[in-house]
């Protein structure tokens, strides 16, 4: 098979694409495996009941069961969703947001790879320019979402130690230099995987930023707000127009559905819909037919309150609780638990890589994700990127548990030598 630059850079058997195969091959081999790598969201009954309810009535409507099935919506969405989206988010925080302020796509990670290929890479003027993330560790999903080699850069994180065996990154914003090579910058809030929440000054801070070098701030929302609000401290969304804000329906508890949502300026709305057009030619249509009457309601922003945040919250504390408890005096940080489904664990001086610890508790049944694998555009050199994991807390919590005694015991016996 002759492959082009595409292929061979899209088939890779490298970063995300090699250990999600890992994953999936360990699970299959063995089902009984502790599985607290992946995002996949936690079952929440009250939300389970909502989704049942919501499909027995698209079901039992033949108009409503029409649109589902037999249309192709706009590419961008179908117009009466992205407007009760964007009237919900404009009565709540004062945007000034319209229909044509939002589009639809199937999932945020394809919207992620449409909008960093619309700002990141060589540009006409011969330029390259990179999509830079002013705070590492972020989001594995976007290390290999790049169509050209150097897509992304990064700025290493300053490390407040809170006491009590906690820390926190915050962005270091005497490192952080933005010059004419960076197209836009890009957070996830809360961030996957630390479960860091950007406080609302460092946001503004970034926000002003972006502003000043005249290039796009992208908030990926995907935990966070204003929905599904998986935060545990007090926040505020953002948006103004020179922000994209992506959201999805995902971590509500409906990863099947493939919807994300993206908030943005005219001008980036049209660009990401001509370019979602020769992708997707039209998006899914379940998410905005299950959701629109929640949007038109508020009731998205209920439920999230409601259900899914209390949800989250009970189960990071167990998950403290746990490995305080069986971690001891050993010298390990975990960083301060804001939002998302993650505890992220730095092992300092961990005599084994993160790659060493992830397949030896691979071989015990349990499934982390190694933490080097979270520092896309980082440069190579700094041994904190080999110390640390990331681990669900979203699974039943006897897995929890019993994926913590075991990750705790092999941490021990790897510092022990
Ligand atoms: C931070 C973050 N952004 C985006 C996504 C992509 O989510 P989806 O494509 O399901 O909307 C994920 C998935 O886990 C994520 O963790």
């Amino acid at each position: 098979m002759q492959l082009s630059t595409f292929g061979d850079k899209f088939t890779a058997n490298s970063g995300i694409v090699e250990l999600m195969d890992d994953i999936n091959t360990a699970f299959n081999e063995n089902p009984d495996m502790l599985f607290l790598g992946g995002g996949n969201p936690g079952r929440i009954p009250e939300m389970e009941a909502l989704f049942q309810r919501r499909l027995n009535e698209l079901n039992n409507d033949a108009q409503e069961r029409f649109n589902l099935l037999g249309l192709y919506q706009s590419t961008k969405g179908e117009k009466t969703f992205r407007a009760a989206v964007a009237a919900l988010l404009q009565s709540q925080f004062g945007w000034a947001l319209n229909a044509d302020n939002i589009a639809i796509s199937n999932g945020s990670q394809a919207a992620f790879f449409v909008l960093f290929n619309l700002f990141a890479g060589p540009t006409r003027s011969g330029k390259h320019r990179t999509l830079h993330f002013p705070m590492a560790p972020e989001y594995i999903g976007y290390s290999d979402a790049g169509l050209s080699a150097n897509t992304f850069s990064a700025t290493r994180p300053e490390i407040a130690r809170l006491g009590d065996h906690l820390f926190k990154y915050h962005v270091n914003f005497d490192q952080l230099a933005i010059d004419d090579t960076i197209a836009a910058l890009c957070v996830s809030r809360p961030t996957n995987p630390t479960g860091n929440v950007l406080t609302d000054r460092e946001i503004n801070q970034l926000d002003q930023l972006a502003r000043a070098h005249d290039i796009p701030f992208i908030i990926d929302g995907a935990y966070g707000l204003p929905f599904p609000g998986i935060i545990f401290n007090a926040a505020q969304p953002h948006w103004n127009d020179n922000t994209i804000l992506i959201l999805s329906l995902s971590k509500l508890g409906l990863p099947g559905v493939r919807t994300g949502i993206i908030v943005a300026n005219e001008d980036v709305i049209n660009a990401y819909g001509n370019a979602s057009t020769v992708i997707n030619l039209a998006g899914g249509n379940l998410g905005p037919a299950l959701s629109k009457p929640w949007f038109t309601s508020g009731d998205i922003l209920r439920y999230g309150q409601q259900y899914v945040q209390p949800f989250y919250q009970r189960s990071a504390q167990k998950a403290v609780d746990a490995f305080s408890a069986a971690l001891g005096d050993l010298p390990y940080y975990i960083h301060k638990p804001e939002g998302a489904i993650f505890l992220w664990l730095w092992f300092e001086g961990l005599p084994i890589s993160s790659q060493t610890l992830y397949q030896r508790l691979k071989q015990r049944g349990v499934l982390v994700i190694p933490g080097h694998n979270f520092f896309p555009g980082l440069k190579a050199g700094w041994q904190h990127t080999q110390e640390c994991i990331r681990v669900s807390y979203a699974q039943e919590e006897s897995v929890v548990q019993a994926g913590i005694k075991i990750i705790a015991q092999e941490v021990r016996t790897a510092y022990a030598g």
